[in-house]
């Protein structure tokens, strides 16, 4: 079955000058721990970086103290497990991939630590060369925001294999392994938000995108001065040619 393409969304964090909502980020955090979170781990985030979304040292430490982690060995060599505290990470909801994988029909819930980043970034020719200037890199959330939102009744003729759903965005093959894990007023948002598939699903894709890019505030801008630098360095460059020259005809 066709692959069909992602919607392009607009994204706050889009363009040379993008910035994370962190009212989004908050919200898709919400989402993520209240649905996804059963069933996807996030390895390589740490909880401390929640600071990032706007959320105090206090905050971070109560919210970490709500999973469960495993750590040891302790002096006897046992195992054991306690509450995370913020210098752990968001630990995964299975005891390793095979139990993963027995409980979803044999195909394991991916780490969501990069998803963001590893899906929809390969744009073609011409497009990937703009695509270095205008600092795309939302082509990760437009997919996950698709997938979330394309679950359909299959077409006429199509069967997906049992347990399966049918999804025409799965880059895989068009049988998702994941139920359709959002609907309407499944999370509460506590800011007025509306409660629905689609800004669920617009505001986890966005929280993906922070996990997996943390620093894209910081790059965007150091990328900007460099482009300035250049572009004054380049001026310099070519009045010094030029007066360098000045009298050689
Ligand atoms: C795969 C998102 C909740 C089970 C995926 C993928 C994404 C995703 C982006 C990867 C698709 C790809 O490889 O391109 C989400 C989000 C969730 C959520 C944003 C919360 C809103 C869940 C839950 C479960 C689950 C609650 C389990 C009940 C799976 C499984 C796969 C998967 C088994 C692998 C599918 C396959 O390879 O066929 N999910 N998921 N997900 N998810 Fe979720």
């Amino acid at each position: 079955y066709p692959v069909l393409k992602p919607e392009e969304l607009d994204w706050s964090f889009a363009g040379p000058f993008g910035k994370y909502d962190k009212g989004q980020l908050q919200r898709g955090l919400k989402v993520y721990t209240e649905v996804c979170a059963a069933c996807h781990s996030m390895e390589l985030v740490a909880f401390r970086t929640l600071e990032d979304l706007g959320y105090s040292e206090a905050q971070v430490k109560a919210f970490a103290a709500n999973y469960e982690v495993e750590d040891g060995p302790n002096a006897d060599g046992e195992m054991f497990t306690r509450k995370a505290v913020p210098s752990d990470y968001f630990p995964s909801p299975f005891p390793n991939k095979e139990a993963a994988a027995a409980s979803n029909n044999g195909a394991a819930p991916p780490d969501f630590s990069l998803i963001a980043k590893a899906r929809g970034v390969t744009r073609g020719f011409p497009q990937f060369v703009f695509d270095i200037f205008t600092q795309y890199q939302q082509g990760g959330p437009d997919y996950i925001h698709a997938l979330l939102t394309g679950y359909q009744d299959p077409p006429e003729g199509v069967v997906v294999a049992e347990g399966t759903h049918f999804n025409p965005y799965f880059i895989a093959s068009a049988s998702l392994a994941m139920a359709p894990p959002l609907s309407d007023g499944q999370v509460t948002y506590d800011d007025g938000s509306p409660e629905t598939l689609e800004q669920y699903s617009r505001d986890v894709s966005a929280f993906l995108m922070w996990a997996a890019e943390p620093h894209l505030e910081d790059r965007k801008r150091l990328g900007f001065m460099v482009m300035v630098f250049l572009a004054i360095f380049t001026a310099l460059i070519y009045l010094t040619k030029k007066s360098v020259y000045a009298n050689k005809e």
